[in-house]
């Protein structure tokens, strides 16, 4: 997948998400292909919607591997679509590609009846998601098929053994993560096959898979580490002790000599968690 990591011609990307969104499509690109492939639909879906699509890591593989289906790319940020829409301009599907502004947690537009609904990394950051879930539920085709991808939180990258000096700096920055999302994004985590069956869906498949990526494998491994560590650090700065703030600080200059951009020890370590689940 081609890297728009620097946003060049993309909508402004005020909190850095849309990059980190960009980087972790391109470094996860053939784990997301391989969930796709996997998923139980009954037939080649058509009408397929992207909830929470963010800048479209989701649309743009089940676009290459549905290739009769549309999607709506649904997604409250207006920057995330305006990107979307440029890259499937860029990429020659934006005849196949619908984009809609909307609030997830407001009241829902028809959806078109699609026959396969995606949502990843998007559930836990709704109000209520059982209510989602039964909204998902009613949007449905008879026999469609919701599939639910969900992060065991930001990726791990640096080696275990502390370049810094620092053992254990990445966990400490985790842990003061979690904390913070603990409090401010309850539903991250949750187990949602039982949810999925109190909605109504019927469980048809569930698995986690285990993400180990060489950094030789993608040369976006440092920018995606680079951002995503430097996003966190907004988050858990005053949570940390000084010396693993220093330490952290050191990584993030990018001019530095211990940038995280100059080393090429990295592996990226996560789960992802996947849901099918069917609608009678
Ligand atoms: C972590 S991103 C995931 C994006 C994309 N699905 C992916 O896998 O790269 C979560 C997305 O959900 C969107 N989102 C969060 N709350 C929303 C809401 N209430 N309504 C619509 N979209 C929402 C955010 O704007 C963001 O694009």
């Amino acid at each position: 997948m081609p890297h728009t990591a620097h946003g060049h011609g993309h909508a402004p990307d005020v909190d850095g998400q849309a990059e980190i969104l960009d980087l972790d499509a391109e470094v996860l690109a053939e784990h997301t292909a391989s969930i796709i492939e996997w998923l139980p639909v009954q037939a080649s879906p058509r009408r397929i919607v992207d909830l929470g699509c963010g800048t479209g890591a989701g649309t743009f593989a089940l676009l290459a591997h549905f290739p009769d289906a549309h999607v709506t790319a649904v997604d409250s940020s207006a920057e995330h679509l305006h990107r979307l829409h440029e890259k499937a301009d860029q990429r020659g599907v934006a005849d196949r590609v619908r984009t809609l502004q909307i609030d997830l947690d407001a009241a829902w537009p028809d959806l078109g009846t699609p026959d396969l609904v995606w949502a990843s990394a998007a559930l836990h950051h709704m109000a209520d998601p059982d209510r989602t879930l039964r909204q998902v539920h009613e949007a449905l085709a008879p026999g469609g098929l919701f599939a639910v991808v969900e992060l065991a939180g930001f990726p791990r990258f640096l080696p275990e053994d502390a370049p810094e000096g620092r053992p254990g700096l990445e966990e400490r920055v985790h842990a003061a993560s979690e904390r913070h999302h603990a409090e401010h994004v309850p539903h991250r985590g949750a187990d949602w096959g039982p949810k999925l069956t109190a909605a109504g869906f019927t469980l048809a498949g569930e698995r986690t898979i285990t993400v180990r990526i060489e950094q030789s494998r993608s040369d976006a491994v440092g920018r995606y580490a680079l951002s995503g560590l430097q996003r966190m650090r907004g988050t858990v700065a005053d949570a940390l002790p000084a010396e693993d703030l220093t330490a952290l600080d050191r990584l993030l200059d990018t001019d530095g000599p211990r940038s995280i951009l100059r080393r090429d020890d990295l592996v990226v370590r996560t789960e992802r968690q996947v849901w099918a689940a069917r609608r009678a």
